[in-house]
């Protein structure tokens, strides 16, 4: 926040929405144009908007300050509920998509989520990533290509998945076999990869704490459709780090963290049944973009 001052020019600052913001700005003055100096007015400004606008009662401010204090009571080392408030609200989604935007033709960028271990050993290709084989059976078969088409060959490609009940391996260490649907794979030297694993069930963010009351009270749900993360990475090539969803999944239309974007729906596509299992196959292509691209802004939304 003590950065260099990247912010708009003063000029282009609103005027202040309120007497009391428009003398905070000007007590900040004081201190010089920062990146903080730029925040702190531009939140102070936003929330008197805010104000002005929804007008609450002494009551209503009150449950809003009550609310924010029991979100900061259940965030701890294990569960972060503001990462959760910021990730309903779409918030984290929008400052990934401005922080990490990617021109026509690549593939989307995602948020990781809370669950990417960095620690899985490396598998070759055409290996199961299903280490208890619960589940209905799913072929992957991918191919990377940079932008311009070439083949990206030797990137490395990570992959991590909950299992059929929507559980991911992390999650209940003592159920699943550690690194259960996990794999690290490099590409050939067509840029293609592929792996067995099995079909992921959506699962839900939880809705035990203040956020998931809000999220009940709102009528809106904390459904995630099915997705299997993926993070591509190699030299010369931004690090790709997505999502793929499941395009038959009934939340398709409302994932709770705003991750869902049309590129990366795919279709889990039925093949022969074996064995009375039903399984399935997933074909994917990833489009990488050369690295430094994301300090070239002058694509994506504003
Ligand atoms: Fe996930």
């Amino acid at each position: 926040m003590h950065g260099k001052y990247e912010g708009p020019e003063r000029e282009q600052i609103p005027r202040a929405t309120s007497m009391q913001a428009e003398e905070f700005a000007r007590r900040l003055t004081a201190m010089g144009p920062s990146r903080l100096e730029m925040a702190a007015r531009a939140t102070v400004d936003g929330l008197h908007a805010l104000i002005a606008e929804l007008r609450p009662t002494g009551d209503e401010f009150r449950s809003a300050i009550d609310f924010l204090t029991e979100v900061g009571h259940y965030a701890d080392a294990r569960r972060q509920e503001w990462v959760l408030f910021a990730d309903v609200l779409g918030v984290s989604s929008l400052i990934e998509d401005q922080n990490n935007a990617r021109p026509a033709g690549a593939t989307p960028n995602t948020l990781a989520g809370p669950f990417y271990r960095s620690d899985v050993p490396d598998l070759p290709l055409g290996a199961s990533i299903s280490r208890d084989q619960k589940g209905e059976p799913l072929a992957v078969d991918g191919r990377v290509r940079a932008l311009d088409g070439t083949p990206a060959a030797g990137v490395l490609i990570e992959v991590w998945q909950a299992n059929a009940e929507g559980i991911y391996e992390n999650q209940e260490p003592d159920r699943q076999p550690e690194f259960n649907l996990r794999g690290r794979f490099r590409s050939d030297a067509q840029g293609r990869f592929h792996f067995l694993s099995v079909r992921p069930k959506g699962y839900t963010l939880p809705s035990d704490g203040p956020v998931g009351r809000l999220m009940s009270a709102l009528g809106l749900g904390l459904e995630r459709p099915a997705h299997i993360h993926f993070r591509i990475s190699g030299e010369g090539f931004e690090t790709l780090t997505t999502h793929i969803f499941d395009r038959s999944d009934p939340a398709i239309g409302r994932d709770a963290i705003f991750g869902v974007k049309p590129e990366l729906i795919a279709d889990f596509r039925p093949t022969s049944a074996n064995g009375g299992k039903r399984t399935y196959a997933l074909d994917l292509d990833f489009v990488l973009c050369p690295s430094g691209v994301n300090q070239n802004k002058t694509f994506g939304r504003k």
